[in-house]
């Protein structure tokens, strides 16, 4: 359970390998932007999708697959309402239901909201914006029938024209990551490097330089930091976010590298 990184590296710094001269200007747009439009919530289940390091699972706080699977009726009738379409759901069924992240049913913005005032859900990342939405983690890295949407393209448009001047051969998945003062993103991994040998490509952009992520090395229960504003890492590596007295964001574009990109990223390894 050591960290397994790409091409003998723990991560890769893609600083060098980018141009981030437009990065101070996109910070600028995509701040403004996030002060106008609707944002969702993700994370809050990690550890009931058992995808955390166990020295760590505890930091998850209050998880929503454990609180809806406890849910007494009366509140599940509650949580039902506030679905998005609450007549397909049948109260009855409670144990039938999947909800949430990679689920059959993506949870509605005022479940989101009920579960973190009510039930005490801890959502890491409360500031979550999908300019090109995509449903399910499996289909992250193919750009087949997805855009972005009109809402991103009118608020980010010059964050989508560096997005799209990026080294991919196609991208299917671009979203906005944003963590509130003093909240942590929990430690988890994206896939189980024992069954997953291949590394999905992505990039991580950090405009203003601040959000701290960290990969986790559960054998030796140390943290290694990335202090990068652009880079790619083995996702099947644990991975996390520190805790900080301020808002931080981050960009992540899936999909897939062009040749020449992944060559020179393995020329420079
Ligand atoms: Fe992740």
């Amino acid at each position: 359970m050591g960290i397994v990184g790409i091409l003998g590296r723990p991560f890769i710094d893609l600083e060098p390998l980018l141009d981030l001269a437009p990065l101070p200007s996109l910070h600028e747009e995509i701040c403004l932007g996030l002060a106008q439009v609707p944002v969702e919530y993700t994370g809050g289940s990690h550890r009931s999708m058992g995808i955390m390091p166990p020295s760590r699972a505890h930091e998850a706080h209050g998880d929503y697959g454990e609180v809806l699977r406890a849910m007494p009726p009366d509140e599940f009738r509650r949580f039902l309402s506030l679905a998005d379409e609450p007549g397909r759901f049948d109260p009855a069924r409670q144990r039938d239901y999947r909800f949430g992240e990679e689920q059959d049913f993506p949870l509605s913005r005022k479940q989101l909201r009920y579960l973190n005032y009510r039930h005490r859900v801890y959502f890491p990342w409360k500031v979550y914006y999908e300019m090109i939405p995509n449903l399910y983690w499996d289909e992250k890295s193919s750009g087949e029938g997805k855009s972005f949407t009109r809402e991103a393209r009118r608020f980010f448009p010059r964050t989508i024209a560096f997005v799209q001047g990026l080294p991919f051969r196609e991208i299917g998945r671009c979203n906005i990551m944003g963590l509130e003062a003093n909240d942590h993103g929990t430690v988890h991994r994206d896939g189980d490097p024992a069954s997953k040998h291949h590394v999905d490509h992505f990039i991580t952009l950090c405009p203003a330089g601040n959000k701290r992520l960290f990969l986790w090395c559960e054998e030796r229960r140390v943290e290694l930091p990335i202090d990068r504003r652009a880079y790619w890492f083995n996702d099947s590596d644990y991975h996390g976010v520190e805790a900080a007295p301020f808002f931080r964001y981050s960009v992540r574009v899936d999909g897939v590298f062009t040749d020449e990109f992944v060559e020179k990223i393995r020329a420079s390894c």
